[in-house]
């Protein structure tokens, strides 16, 4: 009898762990191992969680997260990860990023969920090396440059361009707009680097109406050179001296 519960113990710790050798730090309450089509997988959805769990396996490929009661994710948060590809923080209560959230996964992570959050605003230094797609929906959005910044920097999940919707916290005339079309149209990084950008503009457009007032200058002085020469063809060619209103000079001349 006592062999077989042992037998039978062993078993359901090999199952739990995902068929490695049981560890001696069990997974947070609510969370379990699983093996999806040959990624390693740590689930933690719905599991009342109200920060980043202690105890995910390093050799995770796919984190969920999603449906608990996170409010930040604190710098560093998941750099114990080296191969986390996949990471699920939707239907949480996000309203801060760290600008290091994801420091650590600049080389792996292919897939980050953060839709149906708080977040009003995220950090460009948080995206800033990541070659990811995102899914940025459902979140009070206050459609800032930082926005604008992020967009350029991040590819979006298909289909979710739509979602992004600027929330209570923007500019009044903003507020239920869909931030891709808005920010086609305007330049929301006016005061940023964007004022840079635009200074730059100005200073271009001072040269080429300083190239044209010249250009301007040089064709008046030209034609009122040329008509002189028009009148007194004396050291130019013949053909042009025919046209010469003073033709008593160009007989005298031949
Ligand atoms: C996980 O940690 C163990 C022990 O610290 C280490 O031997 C292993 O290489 C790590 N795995 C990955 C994928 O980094
Ligand atoms: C993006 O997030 C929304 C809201 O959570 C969800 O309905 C949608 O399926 C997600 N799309 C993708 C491609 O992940």
């Amino acid at each position: 009898m006592l062999p077989l519960a042992g037998q039978l113990l062993f078993f359901l710790l090999v199952i739990g762990t995902g068929n490695t050798l049981p560890s001696l730090r069990a997974p947070p309450r609510g969370c379990y191992v699983a093996e999806e089509a040959g990624d390693r997988t740590f689930r933690c959805s719905q599991a009342g969680l109200s920060a980043v769990p202690t105890g995910i396996p390093n050799d995770t490929r796919k984190l969920y997260l999603d449906a608990n009661r996170l409010a930040s994710v604190p710098a560093g948060a998941f750099e114990h990860l080296p191969v986390l590809e996949e990471l699920d923080l939707s239907h949480n209560i996000l309203a801060h990023l760290s600008g290091a959230a994801f420091q650590g996964l600049a080389g792996t992570l292919r897939h980050l969920d953060l839709s149906a959050n708080q977040l009003a605003s995220v950090p460009l230094e948080a995206f800033v090396g990541l070659q990811i797609q995102v899914n940025l929906s459902a979140n009070p959005w206050s459609c800032d440059c930082a926005l604008q910044e992020v967009l350029r920097q991040v590819r979006l999940a298909p289909g979710t361009g739509t979602g992004i919707v600027c929330g209570p916290g923007a500019r009044p005339d903003l507020v239920g707009q869909e931030f891709l079309t808005l920010a086609g149209e305007e330049e929301l990084c006016g005061v940023g680097r964007g004022g840079v950008r635009r200074s730059t503009d100005v200073a271009l457009l001072v040269i080429m109406g300083g190239w044209l007032v010249l250009v301007g200058t040089y064709l008046a002085y030209y034609m009122w050179q040329n008509r002189d020469e028009t009148r007194c063809p004396l050291k130019h060619a013949p053909m042009r001296q025919v046209r010469c209103e003073d033709s008593s000079t160009l007989s005298t001349m031949v």
